[in-house]
């Protein structure tokens, strides 16, 4: 009999998911001649009745290795430990294991970000699934690997904003802000806002002073540089302000009341500032569209390794980068969030930079 495994997507999208779905195909079911199960929508294709399964052959995978979205779809909302019935919340995981069993599936390999990641880990130590986890997240901060396919894509994207930015700022010497997807960790912010030559970037590690940011852009404009470009991270807060205690017990859902951290700067700076400011939420352009090289390639090696890992039964992995090389962690230590390191170059060169980060 044929060796069945199951693939899914989870959480957000990122470009290449479709180029890891095909890598892995190619693999298993071109050259190891096993069946690729591909499960629709991330686990919930397993718990809807009829269940939502394809099996995926040269037909499904021809034409997708440049295509952005996932042609498994994907949601964020299908928790198995907390799955939404009606108004209610319940466990469902082991619904998942009796279909795996009842597919006659080896294992899943799951391609997603550190809440995906950690579902996999929870359905492997939890209720027995034989779970391979790859590394997706436009933020790149999933520990255990260096880099997360779909993060390049996002920077290139977030980079063209700034450049676009830039020229209509200097035209009529504005203060533009742009913010840019980045809920817990500042990598996507950081990456663009240092390759587009942003004078002042903010991230969720780094809590702001808007009295500082204001004095920063104050001073450009007294010094004859007569425009200002701002990126923040959607997680970005500021310090010490009665917004940031308000905003405390729940930063995000706080935050998104706010309007967003874009809102929340332009209204810690209105009245500390005399240009005039605009801002733009750049949102899910950051996450649409064709994957970059560099991830398409990412993604196949990942796509490729994951097939290695289920050839040699070395099932609770997560496939990663490091150092250039890949390899696999164990995803009990890869299934949470990879923060921007304070202490580390980015942030360093950043500062030697002179870009302001607001602390
Ligand atoms: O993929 C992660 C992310 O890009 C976060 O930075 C952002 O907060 C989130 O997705 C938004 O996702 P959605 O609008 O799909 O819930």
């Amino acid at each position: 009999m044929k060796r069945r495994v199951g693939i899914l997507t989870g959480g957000g999208d990122a470009p290449g998911l479709n180029a890891v779905i095909r890598a892995f195909t190619r693999r298993a079911v071109f050259q190891l001649g096993w069946e690729v199960v591909g499960i629709e929508d991330s686990f919930d294709g397993l718990l809807s009745s009829p269940r939502r399964l394809h099996v995926l052959g040269r037909e499904q995978v021809k034409d997708i290795l440049n295509q952005g979205g996932t042609i498994l779809g994907t949601t964020n909302r299908g928790d198995p430990f907390s799955y939404p019935v009606g108004d209610e919340r319940v466990d469902v995981a082991a619904q998942v294991a009796q279909a795996v069993r009842e597919e006659r599936l080896e294992g899943l390999v799951v391609i997603g970000g550190d809440g995906t990641q950690r579902i996999g880990l929870n359905l492997m130590e939890r209720v027995g699934v034989p779970v391979i986890g790859v590394p997706k997240t436009i933020d790149n901060d999933l520990a255990g690997t260096d880099r997360t396919f779909g993060f390049q894509s996002a920077v290139d994207v977030a980079t063209e904003a700034i450049d676009r930015l830039s020229t209509t700022a200097e035209a009529h010497r504005r203060v533009m802000v742009l913010e840019v997807m980045g809920r817990d960790a500042g990598h996507i912010a950081l990456h663009a806002g240092i390759s587009g030559g942003a004078d002042i970037i903010l991230i969720p590690e780094v809590p702001y002073d808007p009295v500082r940011v204001a004095a920063r852009i104050e001073r450009r404009h007294q010094t004859g540089r007569l425009y200002t470009i701002i990126v923040v991270a959607e997680g970005a807060l500021p310090k010490e302000s009665p917004e940031r205690s308000e905003l405390l017990d729940s930063p995000k859902e706080r935050l998104k009341a706010a309007g967003g951290a874009a809102a929340v700067l332009m209204a810690q700076l209105q009245g500390r500032v005399q240009a005039e400011m605009r801002s733009m939420v750049l949102g899910h352009l950051q996450r649409g569209g064709s994957p970059v090289p560099s991830d398409r390639l990412l993604a196949q090696r990942f796509g490729v390794h994951a097939a290695t890992l289920v050839d040699r039964g070395e099932w609770g992995q997560l496939v990663c980068l490091q150092g250039g090389s890949i390899v696999s962690v164990p995803l009990a230590d890869a299934a949470h969030t990879r923060f921007v390191d304070v202490d580390g170059e980015m942030l360093r060169l950043a500062r030697e930079l002179d870009v302001e980060i607001g602390a």
